[in-house]
């Protein structure tokens, strides 16, 4: 069994996986911890500005430090993780080991229509429905590697999906105030 008091919430951009994990966090009375709001934080700089600036790479060193940030310490928590986490080895492994990993499941096309035009996410400034096709293809395998739980959201608002998430977590021992 994974930790019982670890939620890791991993999925493409545009999935939920804020929306669904600081939902979550509430509802249980964890932590709460979103991967680009702790990127914003430690650095003073938008996403957008990162990767202008610096570059893809140095953004997805950030998003690795923050990971591993996230997953220390005691402290029951609820990870949003950012989309490209999967991409490195390290961090699958270090996901493997790290509580409960739930991929929140999306078609391309349903998150196209959640983005809009991409704005804030550099990666999909262009044609952000042939980047998430793209994207998708790459990472699916590796999404479906690390999960625990995989939910399809699509069609589903995101009450929906973290009353199933909820119920889902029920089955590994996870309720409000329960981290063992
Ligand atoms: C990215 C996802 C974004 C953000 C960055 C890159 C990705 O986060 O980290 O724009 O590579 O999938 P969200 O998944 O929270 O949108």
């Amino acid at each position: 069994m994974p930790r019982p008091d670890r939620v890791v919430l991993v999925g493409m951009m545009g999935v939920g996986k804020s929306t669904v994990g600081k939902g979550l966090a509430e509802r249980l009375g964890w932590r709460f911890c979103d991967s680009d709001d702790q990127v914003l934080a430690g650095t003073g700089r938008t996403i957008p500005e990162i990767f202008a600036e610096e570059g893809e790479e140095a953004f997805r060193a950030e998003e690795t430090r923050v990971l591993a940030e996230a997953l220390t310490g005691d402290e029951p928590v609820v990870v949003a993780a950012a989309g490209g986490v999967v991409l490195s080895a390290a961090n699958r492994r270090l996901l493997a080991g790290s509580g409960v990993v739930v991929w929140l499941r999306a078609p391309p096309g349903v998150l196209a229509r959640r983005v809009g035009d991409g704005s804030g996410r550099p990666l999909l400034d262009r044609d952000p429905e042939r980047a998430l096709v793209a994207l998708e293809t790459v990472r699916r395998p590796l999404y479906e590697s690390v999960a625990t739980i995989t939910l399809d959201v699509d069609g589903h608002r995101p009450e929906q999906v973290l009353a199933s998430l909820v119920e889902v977590l029920a089955g590994f021992g996870i309720g409000p105030g329960a981290a063992a």
